[in-house]
């Protein structure tokens, strides 16, 4: 009886599609799409394969019994992005809120399996209560099940989540584990305890924006990686991110990168970096000039803004940019600016994009707070990762790079494959002042005029140490170059260091001070 059984198929299909009307206003009320418009903007037109859609939960009892929707408030499945393949997963808030139970679960480690066996990126739109209640362990087995999975295909397939409702209690730490987490204003909340708990608890009153909006998760946690006004910028945005990435750790880029460099002078350089090392500009405007089109995508935009991360493309080939932002605190490295920098460069790094590190440090930030708080610790994972990063690494000396933070910013005693700086460097164990002051106290306590000594041992040490060349005679910078011909010279080094190979030692795993 095949007719009656595409009827009662067709049926069921049409009502997983339509969903609960009244949900559906409900949520658009809110400014909120649907699960499925959702996927209809981020995915090209038609792509998308569903698989799980008859899935109902299967428990008993309590509030849930008798209401069992189709989906069980998650649509799952596949589809592509600029004709690259994803899996994908968009959590329903107009089916028990989102929330995630055991069958909820079991999609979505079915849509994290397959992305993992296919070597595809896996995308979640997050909007949901969290564990759900009537379930019990068994939703927390199913986070479980999540957080698994996604360690286990973490450095192998990129993870991004995107928040567009809540993300309350257990549920924030798939998006803690994936590699990029964007955030819609207004919307997206984010928080391991609500604003109730915190209330009966700490006696704080914080609304949920307060505690978790996007704002507070951009600018000061540092757990959103971007941060939207609306859901269209955002899933436009997570197709940008898409096309830059390789599908997998072994895929390779996502274009082919040009054979060919052009020299292509950048005048404008010279401009925008003051040549006197204290004054401020934005990096930003430096990156600008060096990658393709002008174009690049930034990372935690307001978090830890003494450093920039983006990913770009130089003569077509996709890569890392870490850069001290001299606008920012003088572009010092700090706690979160360390944290920033190493998560990214480990991402680079498991994913084969080639880095390339702009210093222009005056050092790490001093102070009491710091240091009470691991500045060492944390610093020390950022040295870590470009230690242990193997991809292709160039590093750009534009003005100074003083102490363990020039150390840090892949200098080549670390491992960088070609180090360029500008004729405006300044390399050294710190400041003229500062290294006259340690090194001639006693002169100076004991000089007629120690004004006029100090100056003048400070231009004899800038003469001796901090003199452009003196690193490239030693070998520890392989060329001085035009601020103009910056660009050109990145291309080439890219060009030059294509075919990398590393070959770790063997061993279970480093020890990284997480
Ligand atoms: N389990 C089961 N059902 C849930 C749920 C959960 N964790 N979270 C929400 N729901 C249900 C609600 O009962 C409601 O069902 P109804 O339409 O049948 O009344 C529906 O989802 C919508 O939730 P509602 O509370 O009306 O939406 P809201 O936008 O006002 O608030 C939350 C959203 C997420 C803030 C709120 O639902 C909440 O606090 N949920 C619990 C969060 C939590 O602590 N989860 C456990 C984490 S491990």
């Amino acid at each position: 009886n095949m007719d009656l059984l595409r009827k009662q198929r067709d049926e069921l299909r049409d009502e997983a599609i339509a969903g609960d009307p009244a949900g559906v206003a409900r949520q658009r009320a809110q400014g909120k799409r649907t699960a499925r418009d959702r996927l209809d903007l981020l995915l090209d037109p038609g792509s998308f394969t569903e698989i799980d859609m008859y899935r109902r939960h299967q428990a008993h009892g309590f509030k849930v019994g008798d209401n069992r929707p189709l989906t069980d408030g998650v649509v799952a499945g596949s589809g592509t992005i600029d004709g690259r393949r994803v899996f994908v997963y968009a959590q329903d808030f107009t089916i028990f809120g989102g929330s995630l139970g055991a069958a909820h679960a079991a999609k979505i480690h079915k849509v994290l399996d397959l992305a993992l066996a296919t070597g595809s990126p896996v995308i979640g739109l997050n909007d949901s209560g969290g564990a759900r209640i009537q379930e019990g362990v068994l939703a927390l087995d199913g986070y479980g099940g999540i957080f698994r999975r996604q360690v286990a295909a973490s450095g192998i397939i990129p993870q991004i989540n995107v928040l567009l409702g809540p993300c309350a209690g257990g549920a924030a730490y798939s998006p803690a584990l994936s590699d990029f987490t964007f955030m819609v204003r207004g919307t997206a909340k984010m928080y391991l305890t609500g604003p109730d708990v915190v209330a009966a608890v700490t006696g704080e009153r914080v609304s949920h924006d307060e505690l978790g909006g996007a704002d507070v998760h951009g600018r000061r946690s540092g757990v959103a990686t971007f941060v939207h006004d609306d859901e269209e910028s955002c899933l436009e945005d997570v197709r940008y991110l898409v096309s830059m990435l390789p599908a997998n750790n072994l895929s390779g880029a996502p274009v082919p990168p040009r054979r060919d460099v052009v020299d292509e002078p950048r005048p404008r350089l010279a401009d925008i970096v003051p040549a006197k090392p204290n004054l401020p500009y934005d990096i930003r405007e430096v990156i600008a000039e060096l990658v393709d089109d002008g174009d690049f995508l930034e990372l935690h935009e307001t978090w830890a803004a003494n450093i920039v991360c983006v990913l770009a493309r130089i003569n077509d080939e996709v890569v890392g940019i870490v850069g001290n932002q001299p606008l920012v605190l003088a572009g010092v490295l700090d706690i979160e600016a360390s944290q920033k920098a190493a998560r990214f460069v480990r991402f680079c790094d498991a994913f084969g994009i080639p880095l390339v590190t702009l210093v222009d440090v005056p050092g790490f930030l001093p102070g009491t707070d710091q240091e009470y708080s691991g500045v060492i610790r944390h610093g020390a994972k950022l040295l870590y990762a470009y230690c242990e990063a193997t991809v292709p690494r160039i590093q750009v000396i534009l003005r100074k790079a003083y102490g363990g933070a020039y150390i840090v910013m892949d200098s080549r005693s670390i491992g960088c494959d070609l180090s360029l700086a500008w004729p405006t460097n300044e390399i050294a164990v710190m400041g003229a002042e500062g290294a006259v002051d340690v090194l001639f106290r006693k002169e100076l306590a004991g000089a007629a005029d120690p004004d006029a000594l100090r100056v003048s041992l400070m231009d004899t040490y800038a003469d001796e140490l901090v003199h452009p060349f003196y690193a490239a005679e030693r070998g520890l910078v392989d060329d001085v170059i035009d601020q103009a011909d910056t660009r050109t010279a990145i291309a080439s080094g890219l060009a030059m260091l294509r075919e990398k190979r590393a070959q770790p030692a063997p061993r279970k795993h480093g020890n990284l001070p997480i």
